[in-house]
């Protein structure tokens, strides 16, 4: 594939360009609560984005994308105002903006780029392709910022130039992780760890509902807001709280009469109790204890649906036939939820059975196909050639 790219950016650019690469990711567990203060449980997936580059002289910006190709070279020059175009080279911009409020840079690329991450499918194809950006800009213009600092520019351009008022966890997995592990991250802290993901006999499924993500972002936006109004709601109780997550499930109970809106409610107890998986989930994972994993990974579905209700037919479908299976130990959305993929920890020698079984009912009740991918585990961005 990698001689193809090449052949692609020369086709483009008439040039020879450098390898950088870029994953995607999934979440074990601790959904909707990165925003929160939460601690999640994500790791990087080999499955990427994958890009041609080579520095330029002067300051213009020049992307070709092979998964939307029909759009041509996208041109920009980072010296004068960015426009939004409505495509995926929006995202190029946000980060170069973000980048320029920490460094000013002179010199702009070329770059032919490749995603086998399905689109809108909850893998953090956009994330991926920030970091992406940020770590050919860092390298071409010298500027030493550290791999964090591109996890902040990726997250500046969601929140400032896409106005997706999302967290931190998709481009901290995407920039930070180490293959082989998961990354445990504080969100209120920026705190992490490194814990080692030893599945045994099993493997992480992930199984794309093929739904079109459409309207997430305002849904995104209203479940953040309702985070907000149950913590001032807290606040007049216990002042001193700066997010959900620094509160447990019994101090909440204890505040439910504050609550007139059940809605607000639900919300503060999905991510309060997720927390908790969270928790428990890094625990039975230290033990080996994947049978307990695979309960949390249910819980936390559960709440996604109920009190959070962030699933839909699709992803609710894919995840009940996932856990009538013989040899899946749990399953669950990921991401933001209403489309894109879900993950299931399944005994490796029955993944053939499973998907045999969910495929055809999957079809029949929803009149399209789910798709199904094995997790391998990835580093973070990073140049792959000097
Ligand atoms: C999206 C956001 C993340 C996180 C998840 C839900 O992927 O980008 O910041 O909030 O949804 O856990």
């Amino acid at each position: 594939m990698i001689g193809n790219l090449k052949k692609e950016f020369k086709k483009y650019f008439n040039e020879e360009g450098k390898l950088f690469f870029s994953p995607g990711r999934i979440n074990l567990i601790g959904e909707h609560i990165d925003y929160n203060g939460g601690m999640v449980f994500p790791l990087a997936i080999s499955l990427g984005t994958y890009g041609i580059a080579k520095k330029r002289n002067d300051s213009l910006i020049r992307v070709i994308s092979g998964n939307f190709s029909d759009l041509g070279i996208i041109e920009f020059d980072i010296k004068k105002p960015l426009e939004k175009l409505g495509n995926w080279s929006d995202y190029v911009k946000g980060v170069v903006e973000e980048i320029l409020k920490l460094k000013s840079f002179d010199y702009g690329f070329d770059l032919y780029l490749y995603g086998n991450l399905p689109n809108g499918a909850s893998l953090s194809s956009s994330a991926s392709l920030e970091l992406l950006i940020g770590v050919i800009i860092n390298d071409f213009n010298e500027l030493g910022l550290q791999q964090l600092d591109l996890v902040m520019a990726g997250v500046g351009a969601e929140n400032n130039f896409m106005g997706l008022h999302c967290g931190i966890m998709d481009q901290f997995a995407v920039g930070m992780s180490k293959k082989g592990t998961a990354i445990l991250l504080n969100c209120a802290t920026i705190e992490y760890k490194y814990a080692p993901l030893e599945l045994g006999d099993t493997s992480i499924l992930i199984m794309n509902t093929n739904k079109r993500r459409e309207l997430v972002k305002s849904a995104y936006n209203d479940r953040r807001n309702e985070c907000e109004e149950a913590l001032s709601i807290i606040k007049t109780k216990m002042p001193n709280v700066n997010n959900l997550c620094e509160i447990s499930s019994k101090e909440l109970e204890e505040m439910k009469n504050l609550f007139t809106n059940p809605v607000i409610y639900k919300r503060a107890f999905h991510a309060i109790t997720e927390q908790e998986r969270v928790i428990n989930t890094f625990k039975a994972l230290e033990d080996m204890d994947l049978v307990s994993v695979g309960k949390y990974l249910n819980g936390s579905h559960e709440s996604l649906k109920n009190n959070y209700e962030v699933t839909g037919l699709e992803l609710d479908t894919l995840v009940e036939l996932a856990q009538e299976c013989d040899g899946v130990l749990g399953a669950r959305m990921v991401g933001a939820g209403f489309a894109g993929c879900a993950i299931a920890i399944c005994k490796t020698n029955k993944i053939n059975d499973v998907i045999d079984y969910i495929k055809p009912k999957y079809l029949e009740k929803i009149g399209y196909n789910a798709d199904f991918y094995i997790a391998e585990g990835a580093d973070g961005a990073k140049k792959l050639e000097d």
